[in-house]
């Protein structure tokens, strides 16, 4: 199972809980960081001023997903609201490599929490182009290597096969000393067997889920409502498939996991906590609120401590019957 200690007696919210925690070696005041793409710091910080900043939501930023060249993104429509939940057909649109190192990566960089950078490639010359490109940057404390976008073919594959998910990850491994953490797809029978791969061939951690295959119609037209006829699902209306995907990975592995699917309050963090997550990542609620991060970390203590947890250490180092 992926267990910690925590790393120190910080209390920053007065609680008398710990929510101190570390993730492949890097520190962490609490275990709450956001998915990748769900929250644009930059944009925040020029919506709501340095106060973003110096309140950040999150412990650790994970950034938007950079591929080596630029990426304009999937037609309209892109995003639709679900019961419960959102289907996302982003098409995962970037400045590009070289545009993103010398323009964002300096402010990312500033933010003050640790910077994740997250990547993706179409063959492993790419992914060794970006590892190699961003993990040689200061202020980057590790990496996420997107293996699992379902609105950009080449992202799914390597992520739904462990023979590729294991030669992807030998090629990268020598090329960073920086945590490597595979962000897996849910849209595989058993995303357990991705994650052991992962992990045999040298990643630090693996995170988990990205979104469920998913579309929308629009019956009046008779066509698919997102421009790119589908995308993918996330928000609550995942969060049982989620938690029972988290659940068997962290079951199956000894690196940490990340979990995520619909977290939104100190309760369902709590819950992927306990399903044996070390840390966990905040996605669609940033789009309903800027400050969902900060709403879960705040209501971490309570759910702790209703269940007799006096840190987070404990909740982590328990075991589900
Ligand atoms: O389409 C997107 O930009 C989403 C990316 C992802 O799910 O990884």
């Amino acid at each position: 199972m992926s267990r910690s200690e925590a790393t120190g007696p910080e209390d920053p919210d007065g609680t008398g809980i710990d929510l101190s925690t570390e993730l492949c070696g890097i520190p962490l005041e609490n275990p709450v960081l956001n998915g990748s793409g769900t929250f644009d710091a930059l944009a925040a910080r020029k919506a709501f001023g340095d106060v973003l900043v110096s309140e950040f939501p999150f412990a650790g930023f994970v950034s938007k997903t950079i591929t080596v060249e630029p990426r304009a993104g999937n037609p309209p429509h892109r995003l639709w609201e679900t019961p419960s939940g959102m289907i996302n057909s982003i098409g995962l649109p970037n400045p590009g490599l070289a545009a993103f190192c010398e323009g964002d990566l300096g402010e990312l960089s500033e933010l003050p929490v640790p910077l994740i950078v997250s990547v993706m490639a179409d063959s492993a010359e790419g992914f060794a182009e970006l590892v190699e490109a961003v993990g040689g940057r200061a202020g980057v404390a590790g990496l996420e290597l997107n293996v699992s976008c379902p609105n950009v073919h080449s992202g799914l594959i390597v992520g739904e096969q462990p023979d590729e998910i294991t030669a992807l990850v030998r090629t990268l491994r020598p090329l960073t000393g920086l945590p490597l953490i595979v962000k897996l797809t849910p849209n595989v029978a058993n995303p357990e067997r991705v994650a052991v791969a992962a992990e045999a061939a040298g990643a630090d951690a693996v995170s988990l889920v990205n979104t469920l295959k998913a579309t929308a119609i629009d019956p009046d037209n008779n066509r698919a409502w997102l421009g790119a006829g589908g995308g993918g699902l996330s928000g609550p209306a995942i969060r049982p498939v989620a938690l029972a995907q988290v659940r068997a990975v962290a079951a199956a592995v000894s690196i940490p996991v990340v979990g995520m699917g619909g977290v939104s309050d100190g309760e369902s963090a709590l819950e992927f906590i306990l399903a044996g997550a070390r840390v966990v990542a905040v996605g669609t609620e940033n789009f309903r609120n800027p400050r969902a991060g900060q709403v879960v970390r705040e209501g971490l203590p309570d759910a702790l401590q209703r269940r007799g947890f006096g840190s987070l250490a404990e909740a982590q180092a328990s075991t589900l019957s």
